[in-house]
């Protein structure tokens, strides 16, 4: 199959998973007890808006990879997700990034306020954490009565820990600091680095990781899907970088030409943009031999890389 073929059947079972996810999306939000209105509905807003789910599909795929199932990987794709949809609220507030439009609408603090995006964000992002614990504690009482539940205490502990350390200060949240405090720096190719493995790559090494945990998977198994998950993760970023550069509001859902205009180091403002595509490339043939212990269960992992380097929208 050509590449372009390839990226056209990927782009549609990612449609298709998403259908699915969205779905999952929906009933963890709709649980949710004793919020008020319009936080829910802020946090639904940016939740549940047509994102690419890129994430979710790469834990629920891991887990599957390592021999779980997607039920197995459920609980654990959703938090993720909420994770992403805070870094998202929160990447465009004025005092960040500054957007008016992301996911085709406008942004969480055009259409409610700034205090209530802020706070739509914390909601969701500690909403994840409440969300893989609940299966733990299902399972604990099914212990008890016999009732199924979810995954099992040590598992639960090791996707908090890994979705906790890939968000915070030295993960997701610290790439952020970098990312702002980095406009008013000279471009630096290191720099770009470090911002971009931390902002970017420490979540989707997480989601790999997390799907391979789902599914207690062996250490070699899980740790071949991380890097691969970094891999995806930086590849991901040079990608946005560049799309940033060439792409369209209506081909992005997102402004483009903001980068430039805010001193971002990004690598085509380091390295050109031409070097930048090449870059993105090569990191996408690294990573996907960092699935070469695998057989054709891994091919979906592998056309998704290609996807995301090739990507217009
Ligand atoms: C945008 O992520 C933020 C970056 C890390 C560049 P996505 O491009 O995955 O955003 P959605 O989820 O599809 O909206
Ligand atoms: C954001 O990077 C990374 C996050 C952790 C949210 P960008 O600022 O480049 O993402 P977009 O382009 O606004 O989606
Ligand atoms: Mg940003
Ligand atoms: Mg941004
Ligand atoms: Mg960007």
């Amino acid at each position: 199959m050509r590449v372009a073929e390839s990226c056209t059947s990927m782009r549609e079972r990612l449609v298709e998973f998403s259908r699915e996810f969205d779905r999952w999306l929906d009933a963890a939000l709709s649980a949710c007890d004793g919020v008020p209105r319009r936080l829910l509905d802020s946090m639904r807003y940016s939740a549940l808006a047509p994102g690419k789910r890129i994430r979710p599909f790469v834990l629920v795929r891991s887990c599957e990879i390592a021999g779980g199932s997607r039920e197995d990987a459920r609980s654990a794709a959703v938090a993720i997700e909420c994770v992403h949809a805070f870094s998202l609220i929160h990447d465009d507030l004025p005092a960040m990034d500054n957007d008016d439009v992301r996911r085709g609408q406008p942004t969480n603090h055009r259409k409610f306020d700034e205090a209530t995006a802020i706070l739509a964000g914390d909601g969701l992002l500690t909403l994840a954490f409440e969300i893989l614990t609940r299966g733990a504690l299902d399972t604990a009482r099914g212990a008890m009565d016999g009732a199924r539940g979810g995954l099992d205490a040590a598992r639960t502990v090791r996707l908090v820990r890994q979705l906790s350390e890939a968000t915070g200060p030295a993960g997701m949240i610290g790439g952020q600091m970098l990312d702002i405090a980095g406009e008013s720096q000279s471009p630096s190719a290191p720099r770009v680095k470090r911002i971009h493995e931390m902002k970017t790559a420490r979540l989707f090494e997480a989601a790999a990781r997390m799907g391979a945990d789902c599914a207690d998977a062996d250490e070699p198994v899980s740790a071949a899907l991380a890097r691969y998950g970094h891999g995806l993760g930086l590849t991901f970023q040079i990608a946005d970088d560049l799309l940033d550069l060439t792409a369209t509001l209506g081909d992005l859902g997102k402004h483009s030409g903001k980068d430039q205009a805010a001193g971002k180091q990004t690598y085509p403002a380091c390295i050109g943009e031409e070097p930048s595509r090449e870059e993105a490339r090569r990191l996408a043939e690294s990573t996907i031999r960092c699935l070469d212990a695998f057989g054709p269960e891994a091919d979906d992992l592998r056309e998704l890389t290609r996807l995301v380097v090739e990507r217009r929208s």
